[in-house]
C-alpha cells in the first residue's frame, strides 16, 4: 500500500464513522413499529454484512501498516498467527506466601512445569510447541494454571503475567535498598515482580516502592494486587500499613509532579497500543458476531500511535527529571508499533540535545546495551530490545529499553 498517510488516515476515520453509523441504522430499523419482521431481519442481515465488509477493509489497513513495518512475509506467515495464538501466561511465585502448598496446587496443572530460568525471581510455566517462526493455529484452551490461592496470612501465592513482561523487570537490576518509581502501575503485575527483589535479602529496610497511577479505577486494583501480594507492614493501605510501599494517583505526564533526583530506578511501563489484545478483540467480534466489543479497535488509525508517542515522550522526560545521576530507567511497551518503541527513545534523546543547547537541562542519558546472552528471548532493537511472540516462544510482545541518567558532558 503506497498512499498517503494523510489519504489513508482519513478513509480509516470515515470507515470508524460508518461502522458506527450502522451500528445505529441496524438498531433503528429492527425497533421501525411499520416495519414487517421478515423485511426487518434482511435490513438486520445487511446491517451486519457491511458492518462486516468495513471492519475487513479496517482490519487490512492495520494489517499492512505492520507488513510494511517487519515486512510483509515475516507478519502474515510468522507474527500475525503468533499475535493471534491464544496468551500465555506464566506463574511469578510469591516470594512473600507461604509456598508449602504450591507442589499439591501445581499438581493440577496439564503439561510439564519448568522454570523460566533467564530470569531470577522464581517464575513457572507450562511447556508449549509453540513452533519457532511462529503459531500456525488458534487454541482456545482454558489457562494452564488454577487460579492464585491465599494462604494463613491471606497472601496470594502467585501472580499469572507474561513472562517477557518479569524479563523486562530484570533490565533494571533492582537491589534491597533501592528507591523505586513504578509510574504507570495498574494493574500491578511488574510492581509484584519488583516487590520480589527489592523486598528480600540485603539492606531492605531502607527499600521504598511508589506505585503511580492515573486512573481512579485500575488505581483501586492495584491497591488491593499489593495487599494480596505484599506482607501488610510494608503496604501504607494495610491495616498494619508501613512506608515502604505507597500509591499515589497524579497524571505523570505534568511537570514537578515527582520529587527531582529522589530515586534510583524509574519504571515506566507506558501505555499503548496495546495491538495484541485489539487482534483477539476483532477474532473475538468475527466469531461472535457482536461488533460492540470494538469500540478499542475502532479508534484505531494508521496515526494512533503517533498520538500514543507523544504521551510516551513526556512520560519519560518526567522519569528522567525524578532519577537521580546514575539511577536508570525502564521503558516499556507491550506495542508492536516502532514509533512508540524506539521511536520514543529517539525522540527523547533528542529533545534532551535541544534543551541542553539552549541551556535548559543538567543532565544527560545513556542508552544501555544488552546481550543475548542475558536476554535469551527477544530480539535487538536501536535502543532497546523486543520480545515478539513467534520468536520468543509465544511471549509478548514487550519491548523495553533502558536509559541511565548521567551529568552533562560540559564539552558537548
Ligand atoms: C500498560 S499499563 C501498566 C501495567 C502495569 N505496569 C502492570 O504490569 O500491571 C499502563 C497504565 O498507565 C496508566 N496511565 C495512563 N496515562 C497515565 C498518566 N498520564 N499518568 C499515570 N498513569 C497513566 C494507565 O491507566 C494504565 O493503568
Amino acid at each position: 500500500m503506497t498512499a498517503q498517510p494523510i489519504f489513508v488516515d482519513q478513509a480509516v476515520d470515515k470507515l470508524a464513522e460508518d461502522l458506527a453509523l450502522s451500528e445505529l441504522d441496524s438498531a433503528t430499523t429492527d425497533s421501525s413499529p411499520s416495519g414487517s419482521s421478515s423485511s426487518k431481519s434482511k435490513a438486520g442481515a445487511k446491517a451486519k454484512s457491511k458492518q462486516y465488509e468495513r471492519l475487513q477493509a479496517l482490519k487490512n489497513t492495520f494489517y499492512e501498516q505492520y507488513a510494511s513495518q517487519y515486512g510483509h512475509d515475516r507478519w502474515y506467515n510468522s507474527l500475525l498467527p503468533a499475535l493471534l495464538a491464544q496468551t500465555r501466561y506464566s506463574a511469578l511465585i510469591n516470594r512473600f506466601a507461604d509456598s508449602s502448598l504450591l507442589p499439591e496446587v501445581l499438581g493440577s496443572v496439564q503439561g510439564d512445569l519448568e522454570r523460566v530460568d533467564y530470569v531470577s525471581v522464581p517464575c513457572l510455566t507450562v511447556k508449549t510447541t509453540v513452533p519457532e517462526g511462529g503459531a500456525t493455529e488458534k487454541k482456545k484452551e482454558p489457562l494452564p494454571f488454577p487460579s492464585p490461592s491465599k494462604d494463613m496470612n491471606n497472601l496470594t501465592n502467585y501472580y499469572l503475567l507474561d513472562a517477557a513482561s518479569v524479563l523486562a523487570t530484570e533490565a533494571l537490576d533492582i537491589e534491597p535498598g533501592h528507591v523505586v518509581l513504578d509510574m504507570c502501575s495498574a494493574p500491578g503485575g511488574k510492581s509484584v515482580a519488583l516487590c520480589q527483589r527489592l523486598f528480600t535479602g540485603g539492606t531492605k529496610q531502607t527499600s521504598i516502592l511508589h506505585c503511580n497511577e492515573i486512573s481512579p479505577e485500575r488505581r483501586k486494583r492495584l491497591r488491593n494486587v499489593l495487599k494480596d501480594y505484599l506482607p501488610a507492614p510494608l503496604v501504607e493501605i494495610s491495616p498494619q500499613g508501613g512506608e515502604s510501599v505507597k500509591v499515589t494517583g497524579f497524571d505523570a505526564t505534568k511537570s514537578h509532579t515527582f520529587v527531582p533526583e529522589f530515586y534510583d530506578r524509574v519504571m515506566i511501563d507506558a501505555p499503548c497500543s496495546s495491538e495484541r489484545h485489539l487482534l483477539h478483540d476483532i477474532s473475538k467480534a468475527e466469531e461472535s458476531g457482536n461488533f460492540t466489543i470494538l469500540d478499542e479497535f475502532l479508534k484505531w488509525t494508521p496515526g494512533h500511535s503517533k498520538t500514543m508517542a507523544a504521551r510516551q515522550v513526556q512520560l519519560v522526560l518526567r522519569g528522567l527529571e525524578a532519577l537521580c545521576y546514575g539511577g536508570t530507567l525502564l521503558y516499556a511497551t507491550c506495542s508492536l508499533s516502532d514509533v512508540e518503541n524506539d521511536g520514543v527513545i529517539a525522540q527523547v534523546l533528542k529533545e534532551l540535545k535541544k534543551r541542553q543547547k539552549k541551556g535548559k537541562d543538567t543532565f544527560a542519558c545513556e542508552v544501555l546495551k544488552f546481550k543475548k546472552k542475558r536476554f535469551p528471548i527477544g530480539e535487538k532493537t536501536k535502543y532497546g530490545w523486543i520480545c515478539l511472540p513467534d520468536m520468543s516462544d509465544g511471549w509478548g510482545p514487550l519491548f523495553f529499553a533502558v536509559l541511565s541518567k548521567t551529568e552533562l558532558d560540559e564539552d558537548e
